[in-house]
């Protein structure tokens, strides 16, 4: 039975981040608005993250975002059709050191598979919001190994944000079809989807700002095979804007100025897993603009 107290309210808020999310761009949007062309066709966002700027976006664009990580997905996946039970589910949860730690715990459980989609995404918003500093890490075995924040008042459940991104995320075409696709997979998945008219807007995992090279991951293979991904839109005239780290290899890699325009920006990074790792950095925003006639 629907406890209406409960229902989702109406949003009152604009649709935004519901999580924290390592290289988050709320901090430069208004750096990335100022270099956002003016598309017709659609957005195409192949490292969604925590959407800051997906939700940026005209509500009646069509979109197409991705994301690998599984899990972030399906959060998605479950604001847009069940928000009502994600909001039931968040409100099980208490900002408390054993609850924490026995619901970080549940994926190391027999039962884990059998867990509902939305005590899921309930449990991925929750442990992102109480842990250390918002990061997400997992062990060998996928399994969650993030310490509790002890944060004295976390908001979890964001009721009115869940709302406006769930009416942001439900959006329809005339035809029916959601105006925002999120896939699960690899970025190229949604970069088969860009043509001439779209723009795409690029967050890979950032090269180090300390090793110059690898991180989260993304090796200089990876940052290299991307790169030759931005030339192959850039044949097919698809406008391609790119954040990256500032460090020698992206220059390098971005470095042919008859085809890469590069910004120097400055950013307040708020998460990191040191303390070295946070504070003002500088990073990069590469466009292909001019090479494509914009
Ligand atoms: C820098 S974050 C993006 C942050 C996002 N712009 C925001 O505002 O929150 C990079 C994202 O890329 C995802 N990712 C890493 N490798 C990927 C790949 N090969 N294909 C698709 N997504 C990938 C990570 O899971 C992470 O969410």
């Amino acid at each position: 039975m629907t406890n209406l107290a409960q229902a989702v309210a109406p949003s009152l808020v604009a649709p935004q981040p519901f999580l924290k999310w390592a290289g988050g761009k709320r901090a430069l949007l208004a750096e990335i608005r100022l270099r956002t062309p003016n598309y017709t066709g659609k957005y195409i966002e192949p490292f969604l993250g925590a959407g800051a700027l997906l939700f940026d976006q005209a509500p009646d664009a069509r979109k197409v975002v991705s994301d690998y990580n599984k899990d972030l997905v399906e959060v998605y996946e479950v604001i847009r059709d069940n928000p009502d039970a994600l909001l039931a589910a968040l409100r099980t949860h208490i900002n408390d050191e054993a609850h924490y730690y026995a619901v970080r715990a549940w994926d190391r459980s027999p039962d884990w598979s059998t867990r509902s989609k939305v005590d899921r995404a309930a449990r991925f918003i929750y442990l992102n919001k109480t842990n250390y500093n918002g990061l997400y890490r997992v062990n060998a075995s996928g399994q969650m190994n993030v310490p509790f924040g002890g944060q004295a008042n976390p908001d979890w459940i964001q009721a009115e944000v869940i709302a406006s991104v769930s009416d942001f995320l439900n959006q329809k075409a005339s035809d029916g079809s959601f105006l925002t696709t999120v896939l699960t997979g690899d970025y190229r998945l949604a970069l088969a989807h860009a043509g001439a008219g779209d723009w795409v807007y690029l967050d890979p995992p950032y090269a180090d700002t300390f090793t110059h090279y690898q991180s989260g991951g993304f090796t200089v293979a990876d940052q290299t095979a991307l790169r030759d991904e931005v030339l192959d839109l850039t044949a097919k005239g698809v406008p391609v804007l790119l954040s990256n780290s500032d460090v020698p290899l992206i220059r390098e890699l971005f470095g042919d100025t008859d085809i890469f325009h590069i910004d120097r920006v400055q950013v307040r990074r708020a998460i990191g897993a040191t303390v070295a790792s946070r504070g003002n950095v500088d990073e990069v925003m590469v466009n292909n603009y001019a090479a494509v006639g914009i």
